[in-house]
């Protein structure tokens, strides 16, 4: 096992009715912008609940920001939370709004001239105002974790960042707030976790039987839970089991001492950048590229994890390895998402458009950084076509 630091601030607030819990939770006295987004928390009630929480408190708002969240909009909520002297900003909604408000909570405090260098430089966060988070998609894990990932009109660019002073202080996750996702965001919701779960474990092994045996248990719930909560979309439990799963998968436990990959994902964002999919649409057509692409490297994990988790037998290493990542997308197929970019009318040039804006930026991909520009040419090559969308 590699040597390692774990250390997660946030405190998790679970379960039905928890919104109530938000008065005790943000120190009365202290002038709260709530960030939203598109509206969703005026239509399902979250709105409602969170202004009779915070009924005694100093609350203005900010709503408006957009999936995968920009820039742009978000520094209008800089100068806002600037100027009403915000002591604690409240980010209600999904994963988009989380990563938003720590932006927003970093970029508040930011002197060194333009916030934007934090996600383009890796400019140093020093100091955040506090967050507090009430969730209504569980997929990204923001909600337990300092990750950070906004994204830019012009030009076009999706970045991360990561810092300790943008975990939030506390984040509330009533399952039942996700009742009113729509489908497309269910599934979102199952691939998201699914793959944050493969960038840690579809590694090579380092000796680390607990991690894997967590990591399979959270792929196992997601392949058991996930089509259940499309089939009965307003069951409490299967939301609830998901919700738990979302968060576990990308709030650094599983992390801990193991390699890890994220080739599938910085692809994907820069998929998401250049061609507006959502980020799980993006990780569904480029995992089977990556494992496909990445095979002989990550044999050994691949062949436990058909084993362990698909349950196959009787076959090589090789052979198992192979019907693992059919499975994984069939399963996502099952779902209702595509695998494939030929499916979103994606031009055959992104391979060598996403290839060269990564490489561009000195970046090598993956758990050996052995993944450069001709090897991500490959990779969405290989994502055009394959034998389960094309027979
Ligand atoms: O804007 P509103 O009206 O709220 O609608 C949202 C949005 O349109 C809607 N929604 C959210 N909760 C709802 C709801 N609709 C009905 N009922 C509810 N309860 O869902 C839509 C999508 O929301 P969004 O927040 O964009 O989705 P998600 O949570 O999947 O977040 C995606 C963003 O997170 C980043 C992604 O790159 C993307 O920008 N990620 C963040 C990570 C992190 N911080 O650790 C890691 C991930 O890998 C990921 O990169
Ligand atoms: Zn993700």
């Amino acid at each position: 096992m590699q040597n390692f630091t774990y250390h997660n601030p946030v405190k998790l607030v679970f379960g039905k009715g928890s919104i109530k819990q938000l008065a005790d939770l943000i120190p009365s006295g202290t002038k709260i912008m709530m960030t939203y987004g598109g509206g969703s928390i005026k239509t399902n009630g979250v709105y409602d609940q969170v202004k009779n929480a915070l009924r005694n408190h100093t609350v203005i708002e900010f709503g408006g920001i957009e999936a995968n969240p920009l820039y742009e909009t978000l520094m209008k909520a800089v100068e806002l939370g600037k100027k009403e002297n915000a002591g604690f900003l409240l980010s209600v909604g999904g994963g988009s709004v989380l990563d938003g408000t720590k932006f927003i909570a970093a970029a508040m405090r930011f002197e060194k001239g333009d916030p934007w260098e934090i996600l383009a430089s890796g400019a140093e966060v020093k100091s955040a105002v506090p967050i507090g988070c009430v969730l209504t998609l569980s997929a990204t894990g923001s909600e337990m974790n300092g990750f950070s990932v906004v994204s830019r009109k012009t030009p076009t660019e999706k970045r991360a960042f990561a810092s300790p002073h943008v975990y939030p202080q506390f984040s509330i996750l009533d399952p039942e707030t996700t009742c009113s996702l729509p489908k497309r965001q269910v599934i979102n919701g199952i691939i998201d976790p699914f793959v944050h779960v493969t960038e840690q474990y579809l590694t090579f092994d380092l000796n680390t039987p607990l991690q894997d045996r967590q990591a399979e248990g959270i792929l196992l719930t997601l392949i058991d839970q996930g089509p259940k909560a499309l089939q009965s979309p307003k069951d409490y439990d299967i939301r609830a089991n998901l919700m738990w799963c979302a968060t576990q998968a990308l709030n650094g436990l599983i992390g801990c001492g193991v390699a890890h990959d994220w080739a599938t994902h910085y692809i994907g964002h820069e998929l998401t950048a250049l061609y507006g999919i959502d980020h799980a649409q993006s990780l569904a057509v480029v995992l089977p590229g990556v494992l496909r692409h990445q095979k002989a490297r990550k044999l050994q994990k691949l062949a436990q994890y058909g084993r362990r988790v698909w349950n196959i037998s009787g076959l090589s290493d090789s052979d198992t390895a192979d019907q693992a990542i059919a499975r994984t997308e069939s399963f996502f197929r099952s779902l209702g998402v595509a695998t494939t970019l030929t499916e979103y009318n994606i031009p055959e040039e992104s391979g060598r458009l996403v290839a060269d804006r990564i490489s561009g930026r000195g970046e090598m991909l993956g758990e050996h950084q052995a993944i450069g520009k001709k090897e991500i040419r490959e990779i969405l090559d290989l994502c055009y076509r394959n034998e389960l969308a094309h027979p």
